[in-house]
């Protein structure tokens, strides 16, 4: 690993503290043991392999993705005022979770206030809130909650750690430079804003899981202090099971339970956000259907269901979940197009989503032709790539047989020391446009 990842960064650090006999006050909750349920939560978090992500709040009334408030330097108390005329009179929970729970995702994870500071509940921490700030008076999160629990979907809660709206949010991070805001409060006020916050979203709306965001703020002053260990022991004592992720872009700190990557697979580094290295955490990966997370009227350039069922297979092939997000319009609607492939994904998810969930990575890692999932002694091959008839694997493992998965017929094989070679009838990318299954079983 070379010497300027942040890993290497803090492994120095750390030695440093050591050496200076000083006490590191860092990232971590100290000695953190995850209790019964929350191994089993993590097990169950796993097991769903696919989930959908919610991008939804004041911002969304703007139409121009949930970073417009920064991006185009909006004076707070002015955006503000867009409460007043948030009604979003299409919002229908039971509506939501159940075109989510059709297209075989397991898990919701909604934004319960993102950086704009505009909570979607009943908070007392604040009055700037959907059910006191807005004239639709509704607790969508109350509703969303109660959603998942009649429909069985997981209830994960997004929580920005950042805020460009609050003065106790300071020192200010590197974002939310132009809002506006002079009179600097005290970090303590809104330290304890934020507990206060998180206690009502752990306690009171028993999210299943807590996905914070907004770590990197401050990663130009790397001696500020986020206060995790407190911050993650509050949560994991209101609920051990609740699993905590932390969208950091690191290798996760002591006290977390997943560990998550934005826009792209564990392992690759594409955006720009990613490249860490990857741990024995559970995985979760996630991406936009179009670009942006929240609603940008502009931005209907939709990833093709064959792009997605692809994404979605080459994460459960890296060991990871994939949380796929939509950002539903102002009126509560859900977009067509997000619908569309929600519905895609389903009728996939329908035949073969016993190959994506409740599976881990297979015992081959990612091959050139595709990726592997693996259940117990059944080995899923995914070949999302390849135009030959033969198809040579390293797999030494002894084999019992082989056979199209959708076909249940079995498929010709060799196997020698050096591995098992395939051979179809018909060139298998052709055979089957999205992903072609084979299913090896081994000994
Ligand atoms: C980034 C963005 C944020 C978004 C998140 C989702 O952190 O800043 O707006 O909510 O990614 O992964």
């Amino acid at each position: 690993m070379s010497k300027s990842t942040p890993r290497g960064r803090k492994a120095r650090s750390l030695l440093l503290a050591a050496a200076l006999g000083v006490s590191f006050l860092g990232h971590a909750q100290s000695n953190y043991q995850p209790s019964q349920s929350n191994l089993e939560a993590r097990k169950a978090f796993r097991d769903h392999g696919f989930g959908i992500f919610l991008h939804w709040g004041l911002y969304s009334t703007f139409a121009q993705g949930e970073w417009y408030m920064t991006v185009a330097n909006i004076n707070h108390a002015e955006y503000a005022k867009a409460a007043a005329g948030f009604y979003p009179s299409r919002f229908d929970a039971d509506a939501w979770v159940k075109a989510i729970k059709a297209s075989g995702a397991g898990y919701l994870t909604i934004t319960s206030r993102h950086h704009d500071s505009f909570s979607l509940w009943d908070t007392k921490q604040s009055d700037y809130n959907m059910v006191r700030a807005t004239p639709f008076r509704r607790d969508v999160l109350r509703e969303l909650h109660d959603a998942c629990r009649r429909h069985g979907l997981g209830f994960h809660i997004y929580y920005s750690l950042l805020d460009w709206s609050r003065e106790d949010y300071y020192p200010l991070g590197r974002t939310g430079r132009g809002t506006g805001r002079t009179k600097h409060g005290q970090w303590s006020s809104y330290d304890a804003f934020m507990k206060a916050q998180l206690t009502e979203l752990v306690r009171d709306y028993d999210a299943d899981a807590i996905w914070l965001d907004g770590e990197w703020d401050h990663d130009q002053n790397p001696s500020f202090d986020w206060g995790f260990p407190a911050l993650y022991s509050l949560i994991h004592q209101l609920k051990p099971s609740c699993l905590i992720g932390n969208n950091h872009h690191g290798t996760p700190h002591a006290g977390e339970d997943f560990q998550m990557f934005e826009r792209d697979v564990p392992g690759a580094n594409t955006a720009g956000l990613s490249g860490q290295a990857i741990s024995k955490l559970p995985l979760e990966t996630c991406q936009t259907m179009n670009g942006m997370w929240g609603y940008k009227i502009a931005d209907q350039n939709y990833k093709s269901d064959t792009t997605l069922i692809r994404l979605l297979v080459s994460t459960a092939g890296r060991d990871a979940n994939l949380l796929l997000n939509i950002g539903p319009e102002p009126s509560g609607a859900l977009p067509a197009l997000a619908l569309d492939r929600l519905s895609k994904i389903g009728a996939w998810m329908q035949r073969y989503g016993a190959t994506v969930r409740g599976v881990r990575a297979g015992l081959l890692p990612p091959q050139e032709w595709g990726v592997t999932t693996q259940r117990g002694k059944t080995l899923y091959l995914h070949i999302l790539d390849w135009s030959s008839r033969l198809l040579s694997l390293p797999l030494t493992t002894p084999v019992k047989r082989v056979l199209s998965y959708d076909t249940q017929r079995p498929i010709r094989y060799q196997q020698s020391r050096d591995g098992l070679t395939l051979s179809f009838d018909q060139a298998p990318s052709t055979a089957n446009a999205v992903d072609y299954i084979v299913q090896v079983e081994l000994r």
